[in-house]
């Protein structure tokens, strides 16, 4: 049995403040679930809040990024052990907003998920198409592909050190979400796909589902036999919501 996770995606949003009120929301809502890992990964000044506020309670919590490189001459970036540094148990690699605006190619992300396991860090790694990939029947190949990243570099048994989230890029942030059939055929592939390379690997690895997840569609995706939880973005940003999803997920187990 998998134990579901959820995490809450914050990306480039809110204060010093924001952060704490909602780190506080999401320590009182949670206190009680026991069956499901609960994590929020706010942007990086943020961290050190976390830390503070979250050390002694059971939510973890993770970077948006990090570097593909271990250290030196690389302005803005930050890496796996300084991470570590803060006590992060995440680190999100390869979300599409990185993959569409800064450029990152599999091979990238590949690099990053390799330095975060390196430093004990469990990456999650996104995947997922754009509407006009999967209206051109292209959603397996590309999802395929950037899983391969991962394998390719440095072998199926790295995926037993991580998380993988299946974002649709068109259900990320739109209000659509993707309908609990079609997440899990594609969730059902992924594990297929690293099935055929460690069917013990695959059996363990947790697939999140990330895309408009809410309160009000979050029972039925995670009744689903390969989504083993949820990569949370908007939701995520309003305490008593994520902490809804976090009750779906401790129901459904
Ligand atoms: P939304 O939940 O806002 O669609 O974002 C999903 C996401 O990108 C999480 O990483």
């Amino acid at each position: 049995m998998r134990r579901p996770l959820i995490a809450g995606n914050w990306k480039m949003n809110g204060s010093k403040i924001d952060a704490e009120e909602l780190l506080r929301g999401v320590i009182a809502g949670v206190a009680d679930m026991n069956k499901v890992d609960v994590a929020v990964c706010p942007p990086f000044p943020y961290l050190y809040v976390a830390e503070q506020m979250l050390a002694e309670t059971a939510v973890g919590w993770g970077s948006q990024d990090v570097s593909r490189e271990e250290g030196g001459a690389f302005t803005g970036q930050t890496s796996a052990a300084m991470l570590t540094d803060f006590g992060c148990r995440y680190a999100i690699v390869g979300h599409s907003e990185r993959r569409q605006f800064n450029g990152e190619t599999d091979s990238i992300v590949g690099r990053k998920y390799a330095r975060a396991v390196a430093e004990g860090i469990i990456p999650i790694l996104c995947v997922g198409e754009t509407l006009e990939e999967r209206e051109s029947g292209k959603t397996e190949e590309v999802v395929g592909n950037h899983i391969d990243a991962v394998i390719n570099l440095s072998g199926v048994e790295a995926l037993a050190h991580g998380v993988v989230a299946y974002e649709p890029v068109w259900a990320i942030g739109t209000g659509v979400t993707a309908t609990p059939d079609q997440a899990q055929e594609v969730h059902a592939f992924l594990r297929a796909r690293v099935a055929a390379k460690s069917r013990e690997v695959a059996d363990q690895l947790r697939i999140l589902y990330g895309g408009s997840m809410k309160p009000g569609n979050a029972v039925d995706l995670l009744a689903q036999s390969d989504i083993d939880g949820g990569l949370i973005g908007g939701a995520a940003l309003k305490a008593a919501d994520f902490v809804s999803i976090c009750q779906a997920a401790q129901s459904s187990v």
